[in-house]
């Protein structure tokens, strides 16, 4: 991997140590230049002439397809969402609920499954298991923990792939063998995995799978995917509609539902800048190659865990075995508040992290954009705010 020659297509990479991935990436120039000359095209040459139309509804199109590339599964499988949490909502919010139906998540988990889950109960009925999860757990003992949870009334089971809190990789593959014998299926949120680890769906066997467009992929912000199996779509109602959710409609109430296309989820406009920077971002992954990436991600945290373990008084919360850990590496600094320490790092050596409350840590995402350099600086720095 050109490490020198993707630093000089993210400008970011100029002015700072960059290391919040996992929160915002920042984009490549050849991202940031498509939204633009997208923006510029159709204003300049009106936004509903027939060449600016019908361009647009290509871009759309084509911002589904390098999704489907990403996650290796078919573009009409593919919905484009403004984020990671809407997709989640679309398909939480939409399942046919019954009374006493159960759902299984986690308490480490983001708000972003928490909060959707959290208003099941309240709103249809459902019952929510919600289960220990610590940075440290072995992938046996979370598949156990899931095991002794399921239930003959278990629907669903519902977690982030990557958990945002310390980077732990969670066992997908033995989570869906369990839940698949089960007869449960499984929403999982992918907010930290797309453009970070490399993504086969389909291997997964798959049911539910969202994922942002502005984090590790470097897209812009407003943009993500959502995945609903195909065979799956049917049973998932839209609960925001528009025309689209329609085959036809008359004038006295009449309507026949659309139910197998994932079109149905439309509502009216959406943004070709925001597609066309979604297009290019993928462009951008797939010439760096998803598992390059992946094995750069890692090997770049492995350092950095490696040399802040060397540093007394300071705490690493991170997995370091290859099967659980990834590019988020969460550490505490002895003596010093996680928010003070971050303010520190911005204000005092120009370096981005972020803090983790859930955690009282601080959080590091280290990219393929990132270098050596950037792992000492942020180090060294970690060194000079330790007692
Ligand atoms: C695990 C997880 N889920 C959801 C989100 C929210 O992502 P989005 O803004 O794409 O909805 C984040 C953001 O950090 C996250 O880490």
């Amino acid at each position: 991997m050109d490490v020198q020659s993707i630093r000089k297509q993210v400008p970011a990479t100029r002015k700072m140590v960059y290391l919040n991935t996992g929160w915002d990436g920042p984009s490549p120039k050849s991202v940031v230049q498509a939204v633009k000359d997208r923006v510029e095209y159709e204003s300049f040459n009106g936004p509903t002439s027939p060449p600016v139309y019908q361009s647009g509804r290509e871009i759309q199109q084509n911002a589904r397809k390098a999704a489907a590339s990403l996650l290796n599964v078919s573009s009409d499988e593919i919905l484009l969402t403004q984020c990671t949490t809407d997709g989640l909502n679309l398909v939480l919010n939409g399942l046919d609920w019954k009374e006493g139906d159960e759902v299984i998540t986690f308490g480490l988990e983001h708000s972003s499954v928490l909060i959707p889950a959290y208003l099941l109960p309240r709103r249809h009925g459902v019952r929510l298991k919600v289960l220990d999860l610590n940075p440290t757990d072995t992938h046996e003992e979370i598949i156990s923990r899931v095991a002794e949870a399921i239930s003959p009334r278990t629907r669903l089971l519902f977690f982030s792939h990557i958990q945002y809190t310390c980077g732990l990789r969670m066992p997908a593959e033995g989570l869906r063998k369990l839940t698949k014998d089960a007869g449960v299926q499984m929403l999982i949120d992918g907010a930290q995995t797309a453009g970070h680890i490399a993504l086969d769906l389909r291997e997964m066997d798959c049911d539910y799978y969202s994922i942002p467009g502005q984090k590790w992929l470097l897209g812009p912000d407003g943009t993500g995917a959502l995945f609903i199996r195909q065979d799956l779509i049917p049973s998932v109602s839209p609960t925001r509609v528009s025309g689209r959710a329609v085959a036809s409609y008359d004038e006295h109430g009449g309507f026949q539902p659309s139910t197998d296309t994932m079109d149905k989820f439309l509502l009216t406009t959406s943004s070709a800048p925001l597609a066309a920077g979604f297009v290019e971002a993928v462009a951008f992954h797939h010439q760096m190659g998803s598992h390059a990436v992946e094995a750069r991600t890692r090997s770049l945290a492995g350092l950095l865990k490696q040399a802040l373990s060397e540093v007394p008084g300071v705490e690493i919360l991170s997995p370091t075995d290859d099967a659980r850990s990834c590019g988020l590496t969460s550490f505490r600094i002895e003596g010093i508040a996680s928010t003070d320490a971050v303010n520190q790092l911005w204000n005092e050596y120009g370096i981005v992290v972020r803090p983790v409350s859930e955690l009282s840590c601080i959080r590091a995402a280290t990219h393929a954009f990132n270098n050596e350099e950037d792992i000492q600086k942020l180090v060294s720095a970690v060194t000079q705010l330790t007692p």
